[in-house]
C-alpha cells in the first residue's frame, strides 16, 4: 500500500496532497489565489509563480504534518509537470524533484488533465470504459476511456474554454474572477431562456466546440444595452449558462452514444455548475445512463486528484525520470502514453 505526496501549482491553486493506496486521504491542502488574481481579473502568470514560490514550502509542510509522515515515509512524490502556466508548473516541480533527489525517492511527473479525468472515479482501483469530458478554465476536451491509460481523444474546443468563457463573460458582466461560480449563483434566479444566445458547433456534425462566438454575443448584446441593467442579470446568466450547457450535454450523449459507452463522467472546474450537474444527471436517468462527478473539494484544482492519478501510475509500474521536463502546452499524446 504506498504512500505518496503530490504537488499541484499549474495555475493559481498552491496544493498539496498525501494518499495513501488509492482512496486513503490523510492530507488535502489547497492555497487559492483567486483573491490575488482577482484584482487583474484573471491569473496573471508572474503573480501566480511568485505566489506558489511563498505558499508551496508551506502547503507542503501542513500536508506532512496533517498525515502524520515525515519525507522519508514516503513512496514516491508526485508533481503536475503539465499543461498550465509554464512559471507556475515549475515551481512545484521542482519542489518535488529537489525532495525526491534530497530523500532518494521516485518522481512522478503527472498529467493534470489526466487528474481531472480519473476524479470522477477517485478511490477505485479500477477505472470503467466510459466517456470523459473534461471542462476547466483552460480545457474542454471529450474522450473515450478503455482504462486506466487508455484514452482517445473525440473532440476539443477550437477557441476558448467553458470555463474561460464563463470567466470572460463574467468580467463583461462586471462580476469578479474566477467568475463560473458567480454566473452560477445569480442562473439560480434568472429566466434562462429570455435572450437567445448562439450554441456553436452544436450541429456541427463532429465532437469538437467553440466558444469564442458566444462570448462575442453577449459583448455585442451589452455594447447594445450598456449599462446592463441589474435587474437583466440573473436572466443574462441563466441564458448564457444555458447556451454552454446545452452544448457541452448535446456532445457528451453523443459521443457515448457513439462509442456505445453507458457510463459517462464530467469533471474539471465547470462541472462544478449546478445547472450543469442537474441537466446531465436528469438527461442521463431518462436513458438508463451512469454519469460519476469528482468528489466534493476535487471539482477545481486540487492535489489529491494528482496524487490519485500518480497511485494508478505506480501500480502500473511507471515512474519518471529526474530531469523529465515541463509540458505548459496540452498535447493529447501526452496523456494517451502517459506512462513516462
Ligand atoms: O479545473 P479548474 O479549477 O482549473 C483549470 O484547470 O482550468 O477550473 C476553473 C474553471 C474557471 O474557469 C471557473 O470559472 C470554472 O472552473 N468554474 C465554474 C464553476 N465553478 C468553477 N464554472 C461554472 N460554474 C461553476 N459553478
Ligand atoms: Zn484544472
Amino acid at each position: 500500500m504506498p504512500t505518496l505526496l503530490a504537488i499541484e501549482t499549474s495555475c493559481d491553486e498552491t496544493a498539496a496532497a498525501v494518499l495513501k493506496d488509492f482512496d486513503g486521504i490523510l492530507a488535502h491542502e489547497i492555497f487559492s489565489q483567486a483573491e490575488i488574481h482577482s484584482e487583474f481579473g484573471g491569473v496573471v502568470p508572474e503573480v501566480a509563480s511568485r505566489n506558489h514560490l511563498v505558499s508551496a514550502p508551506v502547503i507542503i509542510d501542513r500536508a506532512l504534518e496533517n498525515a502524520g509522515l515525515k519525507i522519508r515515509d514516503l513512496d514516491a512524490i508526485a508533481a503536475t509537470t503539465g499543461p498550465g502556466l509554464a512559471s507556475a508548473l515549475l515551481v512545484g516541480a521542482a519542489a518535488a524533484k529537489g525532495l525526491c533527489i534530497g530523500a532518494g525517492k521516485p518522481f512522478l511527473a503527472i498529467n493534470h488533465i489526466e487528474g481531472h479525468l480519473l476524479s470522477p472515479f477517485f478511490g477505485c482501483e479500477e477505472i470503467p470504459p466510459h466517456t470523459a469530458m473534461v471542462v476547466s478554465g483552460g480545457h474542454t476536451l471529450l474522450w473515450d476511456v478503455e482504462g486506466f491509460g487508455q484514452y482517445r481523444l473525440l473532440g476539443r474546443t477550437l477557441d476558448d474554454a467553458a470555463g474561460e468563457a464563463f470567466d470572460k463573460v463574467a468580467k463583461l458582466l462586471g462580476l469578479g474572477y474566477p467568475g463560473g461560480i458567480e454566473i452560477d449563483r445569480l442562473a439560480k434566479s434568472g429566466n434562462s431562456t429570455r435572450f437567445d444566445f448562439p450554441r456553436g458547433m452544436i450541429d456541427s456534425g463532429d465532437l469538437d466546440f467553440s466558444f469564442s462566438g458566444l462570448k462575442t454575443a453577449v459583448r455585442i448584446f451589452l455594447e447594445k444595452n450598456r449599462p446592463p441593467e441589474m435587474a437583466d442579470l440573473p436572466d443574462l446568466c441563466a441564458s448564457f449558462q444555458a447556451a454552454v450547457t446545452d452544448v457541452l450535454l448535446a456532445k457528451l450523449f453523443k459521443a457515448a452514444k457513439q462509442n456505445n459507452r453507458r457510463v459517462m463522467s464530467l469533471s474539471g472546474g465547470v462541472s462544478a455548475n449546478s445547472s450543469l450537474r442537474t441537466r446531465a444527471i436528469q438527461r442521463a436517468a431518462e436513458l438508463g445512463l451512469e454519469i460519476h462527478f469528482p468528489p466534493a473539494g476535487l471539482l477545481t484544482d486540487n492535489a489529491l486528484m494528482i496524487a490519485f492519478s500518480a497511485a494508478h501510475h505506480l501500480a502500473a509500474g511507471h515512474l519518471s525520470s529526474i530531469d523529465v521536463e515541463i509540458t505548459p502546452n496540452f498535447r493529447a499524446a501526452a496523456l494517451c502514453s502517459a506512462s513516462s
